[in-house]
């Protein structure tokens, strides 16, 4: 087993020259930047990723965001509102802010917005070499788990606003497989708009009106705390008529995030900002994403608890099943259920598994020492779940990753590597299950498409090839 990070390392980015003053930078701006930040490897919370001495993994899965994209339409309406703005503007920048000299000729880099916004930024070529990348990782990581020119399959949500997670799911496929992947492979599709799929999909909450991705007043709270002196120091930098409102500034890390991989070495922007600056950054992030479909939004999270079910009972069935589709075909999945979804999925399916379960309610105005709950860490561009079987003298456990770093349940470490038994994390996830109530509960769904009897709180799309809502797309 190769160390994780080191296989997994951007060499690109990580070694990019920062446009200006990179040097006034002790952390790397780009890992700073939340849900906008390209993928990385996050912090060792202390358990090495090596499997455990006496113990192999033989059943794997991971539920991953699609990688680097483009904007969506509203994030470009900003920055060219934005660039727009600058442009309107007299002014010069001060001598001792050299880092922002760029501002006089700044203009956004998304070239072919009509056929780029929101798809993943395979322009910026850096997406073929994450992705791609991905997949030869996990080859390498389980080399029992697939002998060349065999079937596989990967798992795709259909997000219905851009082809951004099956293509992301394709390239893996690539990656993984090798040349003959589009003979072989297939991406296995789940529309989490047909009523029967709102709760047996990778967008469960789609068809419900009680799930909301964003959050309100904690995170106005927290803005009106960090970004004002922002504000005001970049504002005394420049002389003429160019000022900058806590929104535009709010912009700016998300550039620095966003225009990295398109263009393939550090964006100007990440240079406008120290550490301490990105941290309050990351830390709006983390703010957004915790009471927004997260740890504390309620019961938002739990309409992911339906998936998690199916990895749960994919592991306890173990890599060699066989089952019986719901056409009466027999199915065998992959020992890697490999999964692509949105990030919203992957906020609340992280505040359900466990790992979370001693965070304390993030503060609105100051940053907690030593917070855990960290957005850049599981939710950038790829941010990834990972799910592994350990299996070590005829024992099963269950081992989580987030980003390729293991994370404790710190209800259940008992076993190797801080590992929980299969059957006690089983248990935990049931007793989370029984407390979340019924999907049409969760959701407040009294009729719709699907019988009620459908909106089960564990998913069979691992396990069931043939779902009507599912549909196959060639890698
Ligand atoms: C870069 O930043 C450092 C630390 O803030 C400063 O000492 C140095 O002069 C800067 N270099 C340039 C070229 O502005
Ligand atoms: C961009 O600016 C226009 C004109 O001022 C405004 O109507 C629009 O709401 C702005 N869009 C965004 C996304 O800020
Ligand atoms: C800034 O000042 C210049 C020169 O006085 C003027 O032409 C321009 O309209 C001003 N722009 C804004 C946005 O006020
Ligand atoms: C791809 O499939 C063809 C036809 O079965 C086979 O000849 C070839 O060796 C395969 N290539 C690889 C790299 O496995
Ligand atoms: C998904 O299901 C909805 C509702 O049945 C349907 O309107 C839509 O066309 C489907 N999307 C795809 C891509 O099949
Ligand atoms: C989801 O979170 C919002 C607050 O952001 C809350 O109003 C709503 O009740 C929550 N939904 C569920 C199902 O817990
Ligand atoms: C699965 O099947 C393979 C091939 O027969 C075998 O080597 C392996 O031990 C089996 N794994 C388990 C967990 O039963
Ligand atoms: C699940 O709930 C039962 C009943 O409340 C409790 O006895 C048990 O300890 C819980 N199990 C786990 C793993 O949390
Ligand atoms: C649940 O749905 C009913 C009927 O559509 C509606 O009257 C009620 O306000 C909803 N409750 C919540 C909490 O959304």
């Amino acid at each position: 087993m190769v160390a994780a990070s080191s296989l997994l390392a951007l060499p690109l980015l990580a070694t990019a020259v920062a446009a200006y003053n990179a040097s006034q930078h002790q952390l790397n701006p780009v890992q700073l930047i939340g849900a906008n930040s390209p993928w990385f490897s996050g912090p060792s919370q202390g358990i090495p990723y090596v499997v455990p001495e006496g113990c192999t993994v033989d059943t794997a899965a991971f539920v991953s965001r699609h990688a680097s994209r483009y904007p969506d339409l509203a994030a470009w309406q900003q920055w060219t509102n934005l660039s727009a703005k600058i442009d309107a503007a007299t002014f010069t920048v001060s001598e001792s802010a050299p880092e922002l000299k760029f501002l006089e000729t700044w203009k956004p880099v998304v070239r072919t917005p009509s056929q780029d916004i929101s798809a993943i930024n395979v322009g910026g070529y850096k997406e073929l070499q994450v992705q791609y990348d991905m997949g030869v990782t996990y080859r390498y990581r389980y080399p029992d788990f697939y002998t060349d020119n065999s079937p596989f399959i990967a798992w795709a949500n259909q997000y219905p606003a851009a082809p951004r997670v099956i293509d992301s799911a394709r390239l893996f496929t690539r990656g993984y497989m090798g040349p003959n992947a589009t003979r072989s492979g297939e991406v296995y599709v789940l529309n989490s708009t047909d009523p029967r799929g709102y709760a047996n999909s990778l967008g469960t909450g789609d068809g419900c009106s009680t799930i909301h991705g964003g959050s309100g007043v904690e995170s106005t709270t927290w803005d009106n705390t960090y970004l004002p002196p922002i504000t005001a120091r970049i504002n005394s930098l420049l002389k003429g008529n160019l000022t900058f409102t806590n929104t535009d500034i709010t912009n700016m890390p998300y550039l620095c995030g966003m225009e990295t991989p398109i263009l393939g070495y550090q964006s100007p922007w990440c240079a406008v900002f120290t550490d301490d600056e990105l941290e309050g950054y990351e830390y709006a992030q983390d703010i957004k994403y915790y009471y927004g479909g997260g740890p504390g939004s309620y019961k938002n999270g739990t309409v992911m608890l339906p998936v998690l079910n199916s990895v749960i009972q994919r592991f306890q069935d173990g890599p060699n099943k066989t089952y019986t589709s719901s056409d009466g075909s027999k199915f065998q999945p992959p020992p890697l259920s490999a999964m692509f979804t949105n990030d919203g999925q992957i906020n609340q399916l992280v505040s359900q598994i466990g790992v979370f379960d001693d965070q304390a309610p993030l503060p609105t105005t100051y940053i907690p020492a030593g917070n855990k709950y960290v957005a850049s860490h599981f939710v950038p561009m790829r941010g990834t779940i990972g799910f592994e079987r350990l299996t070590c003298s005829a024992k099963h456990y269950m081992r989580i990753t987030l980003n390729d770093v293991v994370y404790a349940v710190p209800s259940c470490k008992s076993g190797p590597g801080q590992s929980c038994p299969l059957d006690t994390y089983a248990a935990l996830i049931a007793n989370k299950t029984a407390a979340a109530g019924t999907f049409p509960q969760i959701c407040n769904i009294s009729s719709t498409g699907a019988t009620q009897a459908e909106l089960t709180m564990k998913s069979t799309f691992l396990q069931d090839d043939a779902l009507p809502w599912g549909y196959f797309v060639s890698p």
